[in-house]
């Protein structure tokens, strides 16, 4: 049988930084673990832009579609801000998503114990956090139409819809519920059904299909006002989220910081199973490309190391593998090494991309 494919996607600014230590651990993986990877690389973004004058070349969608998975740094930067919308580094990672309809993404907020200092919580309060968001992210408020500002009488009004077909809300829904089983056997559905249609239409669908294809799972319901009061006040009350496009959005950034750095958070993008039974899926830190650090190998690989985590665990059916590899950065942190966005103990100085990357390495080598 041939190996898994990856398509690895530096992108710009720290992505090629963070890649990097990626591109050693999947080495550390087929040298140690005999798990290997056909890996080939491409560019993204203003990368791909400054080669082609295009985010993304056809060639390149097209190997995406082909490949087991993606795994993607980070796009855009100030170069580009000049640029024509429609050839913005944004796009390339939007047609992405939008042509491998990658439609639930996958974000995790963990609390390291380590860094259970460095959350604006209180310690008690995030320790040992592990919730799972799950957003749509294909649909809803940031697609349908009518969409614009249009010209009403003697002003302007600017109009965005949000529609969910039932067929939307069922596949996500499977999404959450079948993460749910791999977990704690918990899902909470968020939407605001007391004032929104789209709400009403949302839970209703989420109940049948708990009610007819997951009975075993432990289903609730939430405002997504409320959702966002309850992860500030007890988090750990939740284990999987699933929500919609645009709540997602917000919740999964607000339970994000509850566990400390933007350089921590991975993320895995899903779509529907390809013919050999793997989602499609791309996995990318939810940083940006930094460009203020870009260059000076400060940046913090953790995200992108824990994106990698993710595709051995859901694209990959390695979850041995991710977990292992999830101690080993637990243990890196516990050990002290920071990167200079986890500084603020007294007498810790920094290490760099790299060396943080080695210590992950080091750990890995001490786990086997
Ligand atoms: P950003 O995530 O790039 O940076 C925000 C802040 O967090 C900066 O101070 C940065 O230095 C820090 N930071 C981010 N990742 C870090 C890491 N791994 N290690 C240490 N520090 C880290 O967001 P920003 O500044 O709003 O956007 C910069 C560019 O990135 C823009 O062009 C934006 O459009 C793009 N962007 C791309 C995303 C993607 O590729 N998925 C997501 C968000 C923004
Ligand atoms: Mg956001």
């Amino acid at each position: 049988m041939s190996n898994p494919s990856l398509l690895i996607l530096p992108g710009d600014g720290i992505g090629p930084e963070v890649m990097a230590e990626v591109r050693k651990i999947i080495g550390w993986y087929g040298a140690n673990r005999g798990l290997n990877f056909d890996v080939s690389e491409d560019l993204v973004g203003g990368a791909a832009y400054d080669k082609h004058g295009t985010p993304l070349t056809d060639a390149t969608m097209a190997k995406a579609q082909e490949v087991d998975a993606v795994l993607l740094g980070a796009v855009g930067g100030p170069k580009y801000d000049v640029l024509d919308f429609s050839v913005k580094p944004e796009r390339g990672l939007l047609r992405l998503r939008k042509e491998m309809d990658l439609y639930a993404n996958l974000r995790p907020a963990q609390c390291f114990d380590a860094l259970a200092d460095f959350s604006s919580l209180k310690k008690n309060v995030v320790a040992g956090l592990d919730i799972m968001i799950i957003r749509e992210l294909t649909s809803g408020v940031y697609f349908g139409e009518p969409r614009g500002i249009f010209k009403e009488g003697n002003e302007r009004v600017g109009i965005n819809t949000q529609r969910y077909t039932e067929s939307e809300i069922e596949r996500v829904a499977r999404s959450g519920f079948e993460m749910a089983r791999k977990r704690g056997n918990k899902l909470c559905s968020m939407e605001k059904a007391n004032v929104m249609e789209s709400g009403v239409l949302w839970r209703e669908v989420v109940q049948r299909i708990g009610d007819t294809e997951y009975p075993d799972v432990e289903l609730s319901h939430m405002y997504a006002d409320a959702g966002a009061m309850q992860l500030t006040r007890w988090p750990k009350q939740f284990d999987v989220i699933v929500t919609d496009n645009l709540f997602g959005d917000l919740l999964s950034d607000l339970a994000a910081m509850l566990t400390g750095s933007l350089g921590m958070l991975p993320s895995a993008s899903l779509g529907a199973p390809m013919a050999n039974g793997r989602p499609k899926a791309l996995y990318e830190p939810v940083h940006g490309s930094a460009p203020d650090i870009a260059g000076q190998g400060k940046a913090n690989p953790i995200a992108c190391i824990l994106s990698f985590a993710m595709a051995l665990r859901y694209s990959f059916d390695q979850g041995d593998e991710a977990t292992r590899l999830e101690k080993a950065v637990e243990a890196v942190l516990a050990d002290g090494f920071r990167t200079a966005d986890l500084l603020g103990e007294e007498g810790v100085s920094p290490v760099s991309t790299s060396e943080m990357g080695d210590a992950v390495l080091k750990a890995l080598d001490a786990s086997i």
